[in-house]
């Protein structure tokens, strides 16, 4: 395969100019990094647009040196769509909107450490999510994004061709059902193993994304095991396949977290990935998730 590294910006997205902050690229595949505006604020629309724009752009947008409030956070994210309440991991007592993600220095097990994208496995998958650190470790607990587009057009146009009938079907079933292993134990997550996680949908495997008008293949690690009609085994030569194109390092960003900082990313266009290389050292991060749509080939 050729990796041909690099962001391309698409027919609906000429890469016009910002006039309400600065957008500064901040890896070759994706992610940009915005300064001069102060999430606490009640906005106005150029702005809010202005941001839509640069995500859909740049697929990860970063905030440097954020002081918001759970309230404000909430109202930032509900300037782009209704909130999801996680389905298997529940919300902040006050907030239930906001998941806190949170590693104690004793826990071993950190949420999100694999590859994947936040709740795919819904029949409407989210928009996006905006994370916030609240306490980082002084070292490590950095968090991966890939670009799906890239991925996808990378391929070659026999394999698109292969894949691009195919559907997949998604479930939260191996990290929240009964098999799975218990977060209460080695995390601090609030969540436990339920019957409830043992539902299947169905997606298409190769989506057109609804902004941007580009297409991607929709894999999300343990959430996606295997194609419609197909069992698992016959399924992994490709999807495992799909995962490793996905996450190769060029199309990849790294990002650093300072205390203050956001991430906002495009969900039905990235994957992420938390690392888990800090044990000892308290790190808290909140999330707000937004809805999406039904994934359209
Ligand atoms: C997540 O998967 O949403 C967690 C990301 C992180 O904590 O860096």
């Amino acid at each position: 395969m050729t990796v041909i590294a690099g962001r391309r910006i698409s027919p609906q997205n000429l890469g016009s100019a910002y006039d309400r902050f600065t957008v500064t690229p901040y890896a070759g595949a994706l992610g940009a990094v915005i300064e001069g505006v102060d999430l606490s604020q009640d906005l106005d629309d150029a702005t809010i647009a202005e941001i839509r724009r640069a995500l859909i752009e740049n697929q990860v947008i970063f905030f440097r040196g954020q002081d918001f409030t759970p309230e404000q956070h909430l109202a930032f994210a509900k300037r782009f769509g209704t909130l999801n309440q996680h389905d298997q991991v529940k919300g902040m007592e006050e907030y239930p909107d906001i998941i806190e993600v949170r590693q104690e220095p004793t826990d071993t097990r950190n949420f999100g450490g694999a590859w994947h994208g936040d709740v795919t496995y819904l029949p409407e998958p989210p928009l996006g999510s905006i994370l916030y650190a609240r306490e980082v470790p002084p070292v490590g607990g950095d968090t991966l994004w890939s670009n799906l587009y890239l991925a996808y057009e990378d391929l070659s146009p026999g394999y698109r061709a292969m894949i691009d009938p195919l559907t997949v079907v998604h479930t939260p079933a191996l990290i929240y059902g009964t098999k799975s292993m218990d977060w209460s134990k080695d995390s601090s997550m609030n969540s436990s193993p339920t019957e409830a996680a043992h539902y299947e949908v169905e997606h298409p495997l190769v989506r057109t994304h609804p902004e941007s008008g580009r297409k991607l293949f929709y894999v999300s690690g343990a959430y996606t095991p295997h194609f419609k009609d197909q069992t698992e085994e016959e399924s992994a030569p490709i999807i495992d396949y799909l995962m490793y194109q996905a996450t190769r390092e060029p199309f990849t960003c790294r990002w650093r977290w300072q205390k203050g900082d956001v991430a906002f990313w495009d969900n039905r266009a990235t994957l992420h990935y938390a690392l888990n290389d800090y044990h000892g050292h308290l790190r808290v991060m909140h999330r707000v998730t937004i809805n999406g749509e039904r994934p359209a080939r």
